[in-house]
């Protein structure tokens, strides 16, 4: 734990919105109140690299010189950003880390969305102590996937695109998806189903947990699953990918 008084910050990048808090790490809590500021429409590592400046000036009296983890909705390889789902795809290929490290003078962690909530909820939330492979599954706008074996996560899995049926599994179980066609918690946790028993088929996992806005609504879906693996709603909702970079940032500069 750091001595001072400081958090280390983290700072979610999405597709409508990035939003950012000082993280206390004790407590697995956001420090202050959550700053929002609209995804600039054209959302490219500069506009977003704007964006997250005017974050950390809002918190630079909370922060002091602790490390920032930002989350993209990406694959993030050693700093360099892969794919990008609902961001400029001026991304793929940048070496982000590096760019946001230079116009923030800061140690940066960049790493995936999904990965940060698997941190949060592994530290925090609903995955706390839990032994062996655990896999978290954001569903959201698309599926993002955390993998996590005894507490080390396996960072960039990308398992919301398995192929089920002959479709990308994104595209038809996502959260977003079920909004978009107007089906009932009924009809989706059918595909749900076939997308957890694939899921659990080809991992094997301890435990399941589901994250994402509509975690919140999970007693309406989760008792209609029948798998064969341990699956229950995430706790930190909103605040896990937040939580999540800022306890990944913090890790790193110890290492
Ligand atoms: C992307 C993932 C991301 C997930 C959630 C998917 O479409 O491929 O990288 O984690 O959406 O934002």
């Amino acid at each position: 734990m750091s001595k001072s008084k400081h958090h280390p910050l983290g700072i979610d990048v999405g597709g409508s919105g990035i939003k950012g808090a000082p993280v206390d790490l004790k407590a697995g809590e956001f420090a202050q109140k959550r700053k929002r500021i609209d995804t600039p429409e054209k959302s490219t590592p500069e506009a977003v690299a704007e964006v997250i400046a005017e974050i950390v000036d809002h918190f630079a009296d909370q922060i002091g010189d602790e490390p920032i983890g930002v989350t993209v909705p990406a694959v993030v390889q050693h700093g360099t950003v892969r794919t990008a789902a609902n961001i400029d795809k001026s991304w793929i290929d940048s070496d982000a880390e590096k760019l946001l490290e230079k116009r923030l003078g800061r140690d940066i962690t960049l790493l995936n969305d999904a990965d940060a909530a698997g941190i949060g909820e592994l530290r925090y939330g609903a995955a706390k102590h839990a032994k062996g492979l655990v896999v978290l599954t954001t569903l959201g706008t698309g599926i993002g996937t955390a993998i996590l074996n005894n507490g080390e996560l396996v960072p960039n899995s990308e398992l919301g695109h398995l192929e089920i049926d002959g479709h990308d599994a994104e595209t038809r179980a996502a959260s977003s998806i079920k909004d978009k066609e107007g089906i009932s918690y009924a009809e989706w946790a059918k595909r749900l189903q076939r997308y957890y028993s694939h899921l659990e088929a080809l991992l094997w996992p301890d435990l399941i947990v589901v994250g994402g806005g509509v975690s919140k609504d999970a007693d309406q879906f989760l008792p209609l699953l029948d798998l064969r693996t341990e699956i229950i709603p995430a706790t930190l909702k909103n605040a896990a990918g937040i939580i999540g970079a800022a306890r990944q940032a913090h890790d790193n500069v110890q290492d």
